[in-house]
Parts: structure tokens; sequence; C-alpha cells
């Protein structure tokens, strides 16, 4: 089953439309489903699908292989020549060969790995696109890849692509609604708590929710998942830092475990790192975002109105908060098959995990919340957590009118305090002319009914409500 992504395969398939080929990149995070959508727009539009994905780079592998690897893949689709080729130029004519005048998409998968070993790839491929693949012209190239730092270093920011890419695709996490959709009929049934309890160590990637089995509880499906030996979220995280970055993994690892201890900028992760501050680990970050693992917040201090001093890093994958909390300190016992788990209350600290992951979920899925909040058509100019010494918000969302304070709670009862907590923080910011302060709750549990009777919030949403 596919499920979502309409917007992207909107924006796909009116390429069909021009009278010219399109050149698109589509990049993101391992396992977030970029194939998958490309196949999908391939079926929809019934058009002939060509798909060639690279090898991933190991020692001992060269160049020759991934020609090797790229004849064979072409050959065993289209018929012909397995032969490898000697070089890239002659790999693309090869594959334009097979391209004829009918709707046809071609993706050419994990595009940095192809790559990897011919530094002049990306110049060859830009060479084949202007004096071949460009002639066809009902031909939609797709250059897909997790290694987003590499199509945004060599095709997107490349000048020598200037004028030639119709489409960047940056293919997100699934929002709350369609990860709904894995639990099938199974989830009106369900109850509300068990879904957000495994959304939140999944998060919104699709392969890590195709895994679920919706007739068992939330405790059950993490257990089968994180704490079996060859469960998918044992072994998810190692194999992403093996592909996705090319150079350096460590520090990226480093880094994201500096982060699962909250919110940083650079010199505070410098620090948590014992390293001195530098561009090598600004790099790293800007990868790590990129690469959909983390989420840099900016905006506008809304204490002084002023723009925040410097980014905050903040480490927004939810299945990698999960991993480094709980999985990685027990990958031993969970390899030899003896991780013991009998209910998530038994972990330690799981109901505050639990809340922070369920805020980062609710952060992560902002946009679902802004017709709720009449934000729907306002320029948003931040939408990100806010914390400060003395000020603490969930979720900020800043236009230039108004600032909406949003609290995010996951709780069996909710008291009246987040009415009293909530009215601090608005005492905090204080009221200024022309800007107007709104509030929201979002919440996973029972409301005490005093809160809805008061008529304190300006919306109050059920989280249940984002999942129909
Ligand atoms: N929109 C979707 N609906 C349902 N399942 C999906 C969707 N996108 C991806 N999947 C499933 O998730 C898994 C990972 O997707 P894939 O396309 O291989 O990710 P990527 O190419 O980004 O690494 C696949 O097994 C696929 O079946
Ligand atoms: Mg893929």
């Amino acid at each position: 089953m596919f499920y979502g992504r309409d917007d992207q395969l909107e924006a796909l398939m009116a390429l069909w439309n021009k009278r010219v080929p399109s050149l698109v990149t589509c990049r993101g995070r391992r396992r977030i489903g970029k194939s998958t959508l490309v196949a999908e727009f391939a079926r929809r539009t019934s058009s002939r699908f060509i798909k060639i994905e690279g090898l991933r780079p190991k020692e001992k592998l060269s160049n020759a292989d991934e020609l090797a690897s790229f004849a064979r893949q072409l050959a065993r689709q289209t018929g012909g020549d397995d032969t490898p080729p000697t070089d890239w130029d002659r790999a693309f004519a090869r594959l334009d060969e097979k391209i004829g005048t009918g709707k046809t998409v071609v993706l050419l998968d994990e595009i940095s790995w192809m790559g990897h070993y011919d530094a002049a790839f990306p110049e060859t491929f830009k060479v084949a696109w202007d004096n071949l693949f460009k002639r066809h012209q009902r031909l939609v190239m797709i250059l897909c890849g997790s290694v987003s730092s590499w199509i945004r270093e060599n095709i997107v920011d490349n000048g020598a692509f200037a004028g030639r890419r119709s489409l960047d695709i940056v293919v997100r996490e699934l929002p709350l609604r369609v990860c709904a959709r894995f639990w099938g009929a199974a989830a009106e049934r369900t109850d509300v708590r068990e879904i957000i309890d495994i959304l939140s160590v999944t998060g919104g990637v699709p392969r890590y929710l195709e895994e679920i089995d919706p007739a068992l509880s939330a405790a059950e499906n993490i257990r089968r998942m994180a704490f079996l030996p060859n469960g998918i979220l044992a072994t998810d995280f190692e194999d992403i830092f093996r592909d996705a970055f090319d150079r350096s993994p460590g520090i990226r690892a480093d880094i994201l475990r500096a982060l699962s201890g909250g919110p940083k900028n650079v010199a505070g992760v410098a620090a948590a790192l014992g390293r001195a501050k530098s561009g090598h680990i600004s790099a790293a970050l800007e990868t790590l975002e990129e690469a959909g693992f983390v989420s840099a917040d900016e905006g506008v201090n809304p204490e002084t109105g002023t723009p925040v001093q410097q980014k905050r890093y903040r480490l927004s994958d939810n299945y990698a908060r999960f991993y480094l909390r709980y999985i990685e300190p027990a990958l031993k016992m969970i390899g030899k098959g003896a991780y013991a788990f009998a209910s998530l209350d038994q972990l330690e600290g799981w109901d505050s995990v639990m809340g922070l992951a369920f805020e980062n979920l609710v952060v992560n899925n902002f946009r679902e919340l802004l017709p709720r909040l009449g934000l729907d058509r306002s320029l948003l100019l931040s939408a990100a957590p806010f914390r400060r010494k003395n000020l603490q918000v969930d979720l900020l969302l800043q236009t230039s009118l108004s600032l909406c304070l949003v609290e995010v709670k996951r709780r069996k009862e909710i008291g009246r305090e987040v009415v009293t907590d909530m009215a601090e923080k608005i005492g905090k910011i204080g009221k200024r002319p022309g800007r107007s302060l709104k509030t929201a709750l979002v919440y996973c549990g029972s409301l005490h009914p005093s809160i809805e009777a008061e008529g304190y919030f300006d919306a109050l949403i059920d989280i249940r409500s984002l999942l129909v």
C-alpha cells in the first residue's frame, strides 16, 4: 500500500504538461520513502520506468563495479548489452539508447554512491543531459539519494546545472494523519495513546511504520522492533550512519549523542564533544540538518523582539532520540537476545522521555496545526520550541502580526495547572502594540473539565483529531 505524498505526486505529475524533458532531484533521510515515491509516480502515470541504483561503496569496490552494476541493471530492464562500459560517458550513452519517445521515468537512485569513485561524475552527467537526454521530450529523469549534502553540493548548488533542474523534492516524515493509515481499520479500535507511543518512537518514517502489527499493543510492537536482535529499530541506526554520510561518520553520531541531552548551539555542541568550536562541527551539523536528523531553530526572541543570536540545533528525528536513549545502551543485551522487557513503564524515565518525544512529534507536525489556529494563510517567520532560562515554550509560532504559544502535553489526566503555567508565560512576554498573543494546547490524555469551561486557550487540540 502507498499512503500520502499527495503534494509531491502532484508536483511530479505536473511535469508531464511540459513539452520539454524534466530533471528532478529528490533527497531525504534513508527509509523515508524516496524510491517508493518515484516508483508510485511512474505507476500512477502509466509511464515506462527504468530504475538504476548505485552500489553502496565499500572497501575493494571501485568505479568499474559501479559501471558494471549500472550496465547489468539497465540490460535486465531493457534487454541488450550487459557488458561493463569503460566510463560514465559510455554508460549514459547506453541508457540514452534505451529511452524512446514515449513517457519514460528514469530513476538514478543513490546517485552519490553511483558517482562515488569518479570526481568527474556530475560533469559527465551534465554533458550527457545537454547532448543526449535532453532530446527526449517525454522524459522525467530523477536523481535521488540519501546523501542529501552530495546532491546539494554536486547538483542543486552546482552552477553547471543552473537552469536545468525542474524540481527539487525534499522527502520528509509522513504527517500524523498519514501515519495512522498504517493501522488500517484497526486505527479506530486502538487507543490513541498506543498509536502516539509508537509514533513517538518511529517518527513518520514509512519503513518503520510498515513493521507495525496493529493487532499488538504498543509495548509489544516496540519490543519486537527495538529490543529483539534483528529488530529494525535495533539495527537501523548503524546502517544509516554507514550509508548516509560518506565522510567521518563518527563525529556525526557523536553530535547526535550530544544533542540527545537537549538543544545546543555550535559552541555547546563543541563543548559537549570536548573539542574547539570549528567549521568542521558546523559543517557536520548542516549535513545532519539536510539529512533530516537535526533541526535548526531560529526566529525572534519573543521577550525582546530581536532575532535570536545563535542558531540552536535540536535532535528532531524521533527514532534517533529513542535509539540513543534506550537502544544503544542496551545493544549488547539485545544482541544476545537477553533484553527482558515486560512493559514500557518499566523502562527508566519512560514517561518523561515519551513526554519529550510527543512534543517533538507535535513540533515536527506543526503544519497540521495551522488551520486550527487560523494561521494557514499566514507567512510564518518561525515554528520551533523556544527555550531560554526564564521562558520555555514547547512550540512558538511567529508571524509578523502574532505570536502563538503552543503547550504540548501527554499525560493521563491534564489538570488546571496548564492554564496558570501558560498565563505566567504570557505575562513574561507582555503586550506589545501591533502584535497579538495567542495560546493553544495540544494534548494526549484527558482534560480537566475546567480547562475547557474557562476558555483560556484560544485552541484546544486533541491529538486524536490530527490522526483521523
Ligand atoms: N508513502 C508510502 N506509503 C507506504 N509505504 C511506504 C511509503 N513510502 C515508503 N514506504 C515503504 O517504506 C520503505 C522505505 O521506502 P524507500 O522508498 O525504500 O525509502 P528510501 O528510498 O527513502 O530509503 C519501503 O519498504 C516502502 O514500501
Ligand atoms: Mg531508496
